[in-house]
């Protein structure tokens, strides 16, 4: 590990992570390579980020060529790498929803949701989750399910109300005609990657409808092809009124999007919403090369494909209790603390993450893993399962 960084990020920089013990320089694909001169398995996909793998090649041509165009004006001007890219990201986007912002992170594009939804119905009241992870803003925050985050920031909004994730009778007693909307993260994925059941999805669309609130998914992390769908949406059937987007849509490039159906879109009118960088050329510009790349490279079958094969294998493993979640957003629950896990997988070079639960592992790889580098992880995993008995 360069001390140089390690030293120079701690002198300048606020210690808000616990971080991997390593210098990352350089990342080729779902591989990261270290000032040591070491090389890792990225298994946490640049924190559920890099969909397309690290350097996407057409990915960075993409980047390259757009900075030595323009590499920024805001929606005060028009710009074709704009256009293209919004055309394209709403012709991958479920049917019903027509029109979208962009913005900047995952937390932003919750807020616009979250302050659209107040204003076009006129009431107040969100409800989300317990369990779910919106973002740290405190508009975000106010909406997120797990203590922790919420704890020592001081008052949060008024009038958000949690239920119970997957329990439609405790969510329908904090539905009334004063509920904006709904936000609900439909796989949490920092709690412990935790799914409900169809009924649970479709009693929402139903409940949202019957009390004429907004039913907003947020996608940050099951959309752009976590799950082996372009989305979550319109799994079970419910279309949500909007969805909120960010991680990988752009491989990296900071970029979020809010995407509104018809209905939304039409009662939007000048400076309902601002943001200075959202929509930047050079993070449309990776926005449209990630769609190409996932379509072209057809990203989607090999999650379907490779996910299934992940999943089967790691569950003859022994020290394995359940294996959870869709594609390649992957929750591993272990017998025993998945820390300990963790650490021989890092002494192994391949990085995974942790969640809200602690016996739970995640794996959130880059779209484009292949079956030789799983069997290499899941003999490590073996290994290490072998040394732990
Ligand atoms: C489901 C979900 N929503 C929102 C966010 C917040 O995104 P950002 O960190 O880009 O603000 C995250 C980040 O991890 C997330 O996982």
């Amino acid at each position: 590990m360069t001390m140089l960084a390690v030293e120079r990020e701690n002198a300048y920089q606020l210690k808000t992570y616990k971080k991997f013990p390593l210098t990352v320089e350089r990342g080729e694909d779902v591989w990261l390579y270290t000032s040591d001169g070491e090389r890792y398995l990225d298994l946490y996909g640049g924190h559920a980020v890099v969909v397309t793998g690290h350097c996407h090649p057409r990915v960075v041509d993409a980047i390259r060529a757009q900075a030595e165009r323009l590499i920024f004006y805001s929606n005060l001007v028009y710009n074709d790498v704009r256009a293209e890219a919004a055309q394209r990201l709403m012709d991958v986007a479920p049917a019903g929803l027509t029109k979208v912002f962009f913005v900047n992170s995952g937390a932003e594009a919750n807020e616009n949701a979250l302050k659209l939804a107040r204003k076009l119905t006129g009431r107040p009241g969100i409800i989300s989750f317990e369990g779910g992870f919106h973002g740290r803003t405190v508009g975000a925050l106010s909406a997120t399910g797990i203590k922790k985050y919420r704890a020592a920031s001081g008052p949060l909004l008024p009038d958000h109300y949690f239920a119970p994730f997957g329990d439609l009778e405790k969510t329908a007693t904090v539905m009334n005609e004063e509920i904006a909307g709904v936000l609900v993260e439909p796989i949490q994925s920092l709690a412990g990657v935790r799914l409900a059941s169809a009924e649970f999805y479709q009693g929402l669309r139903r409940l949202c409808d019957e009390h004429g609130a907004m039913l907003m998914y947020d996608e940050v992390q099951t959309g752009f092809g976590r799950t082996g769908e372009f989305f979550f949406t319109p799994q079970y059937g419910v279309t949500p009124d909007m969805i909120t987007l960010a991680k990988g849509i752009a491989s990296g490039v900071p970029m979020g999007a809010v995407l509104v159906s018809d209905r939304i879109a039409e009662r939007v009118g000048y400076g309902d919403l601002g943001t200075t960088f959202g929509g930047g050329p050079l993070a449309c510009a990776a926005l449209r090369a990630t769609i190409e790349v996932v379509q072209e490279d057809r990203l989607l079958e090999n999650v379907r494909a490779q996910s299934d094969y992940l999943r089967e294998q790691l569950a003859s493993l022994n020290d394995i209790e359940e294996v959870r979640g869709l594609g390649f957003l992957i929750g591993i629950q272990f017998k025993r603390e998945a820390s300990i896990y963790q650490q021989h997988l890092l002494a192994n070079r391949i990085l995974t993450g942790l969640s809200d639960d602690p016996y739970v592992l995640r794996l959130l790889p880059p779209l484009t893993l292949q079956r030789r580098v799983i069997d290499y992880f899941l003999d490590t995993l073996s290994e290490i399962e072998r040394e732990l008995t």
